[in-house]
């Protein structure tokens, strides 16, 4: 069997027995407080870990783009919302055969603009499809901004005989950068901003928000409020979830890259072979790739694309020709940049080597 130290570099590992406590802990979460988890594949992006979850108890599946939804149905499951503005009329005939797979294929409604151009979409697919608006809850990004708009949404929404409005969901992205000691506080304040907003509408829709940082806050305080949460890198971990927001323990973290270190052109600087090719462009709001995951103090301070920029304290004992296990600063677009990805199991052996199913699905 191979092992860790057989592997070409740049590697990326996933830790068995890490990814599987990571799923177990937030499926029990959720469980306890009687709340569905619909975890986000974008982080993932690999069947056998969306047929873990749903044996695990998840109750489906959350995609962005199609292509995405499309490639988890091979995992076997039922349900799946996909939480994007979908617009384009040339997807019409894809929207129609991914619903035909499905129990259940939940779209999500963004905007009063977004409306105008989804309803003639789905006149097109010609289906009627459960949906959920979108609320901006901080991030700026898609979502209800005003309440008034979210009636007027819900109200043609209702007159549509195509469409059934079910739900509220927002993405707290916000959260990653926010005042952690005040996050039960953010959550109230995120719950009431919801709900409240649910109940002028109508009392009796379905409450979804999602989002790595918030979903065991959620979960812990919710009591009845939700019914689903979805987050999308718990499963893995990053320097994100683990150093910024501080919600997962540093041995936790269940996805590392291996990475050989090339050259040492001064005493103060080593390059290693992996970089924006494999960690992406993505950082930590302090500007870092990624650090050590035996807890040395270097950093990956700079990225080219297949160099790596490492300085720090420890360099001093750093060799060329040294393997070295990263971890990311951000977990989602490493898996995205890489066709594989190694499963290890006891004994740095490689148990699998799993083909990133929905890398790059992102039409
Ligand atoms: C709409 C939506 N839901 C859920 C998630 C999952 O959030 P996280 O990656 O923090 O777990 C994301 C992430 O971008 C998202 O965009």
């Amino acid at each position: 069997m191979t092992a860790v130290d057989d592997l070409p570099t740049p590697s990326i590992l996933v830790r068995e027995d890490r990814l599987e406590a990571n799923l177990h802990t937030m499926q029990t979460a959720c469980d306890q407080a009687g709340i569905d988890l619909r975890p986000h594949i974008k982080t993932h992006k690999l069947v056998p870990i969306a047929r873990r979850q749903l044996e695990l108890g998840a109750k489906g599946l959350t995609c962005a783009k199609l292509g995405e939804a499309e490639a988890m149905l091979a995992s076997g499951v039922r349900e799946i919302f996909l939480a994007h503005s979908l617009v384009d009329h040339r997807q019409a005939n894809r929207i129609a055969a991914l619903a035909e797979h499905l129990e259940e294929l939940r779209l999500a409604v963004t905007s009063e603009a977004h409306l105008e151009v989804f309803q003639p979409l789905i006149r097109k697919v010609n289906r009627r499809f459960k949906v959920m608006l979108a609320l901006d809850t901080g991030l700026d990004r898609e979502g209800i901004r005003r309440d008034e708009s979210a009636q007027r949404v819900a109200s043609t929404i209702d007159a549509d005989p195509l469409l059934e409005l079910t739900g509220l969901y927002s993405h707290e992205g916000q959260f990653y950068g926010a005042n952690h000691s005040q996050r039960v506080e953010d959550v109230e304040r995120l719950l009431d901003r919801i709900c409240g907003l649910r109940d002028a509408i109508d009392p009796t829709l379905e409450v979804w928000p999602g989002c790595s940082v918030s979903a065991r806050a959620v979960v812990d305080v919710a009591a009845g409020r939700v019914q689903a949460v979805r987050p999308g890198a718990y499963v893995f971990g990053d320097l994100s979830l683990t150093q910024n927001a501080n919600v997962m323990p540093w041995e936790n973290v269940a996805l590392q890259v291996l990475a050989t270190v090339v050259d040492k052109p001064t005493p103060d600087l080593a390059l290693i072979d992996a970089g924006s090719k494999t960690f992406s462009s993505d950082r930590t709001a302090q500007g870092i790739s990624a650090i050590p995951a035996d807890g040395r103090k270097l950093e990956v301070f700079k990225v080219n694309e297949e160099h790596g920029y490492v300085r720090g304290e420890d360099l001093g004992q750093v060799n060329v020709g040294d393997r070295i296990l990263l971890v990311p600063a951000h977990v989602c677009t490493v898996v995205n940049l890489t066709d594989e990805v190694q499963l290890v199991g006891p004994e740095n052996k490689i148990r699998s080597t799993w083909p990133v199913d929905a890398r790059g699905k992102s039409q």
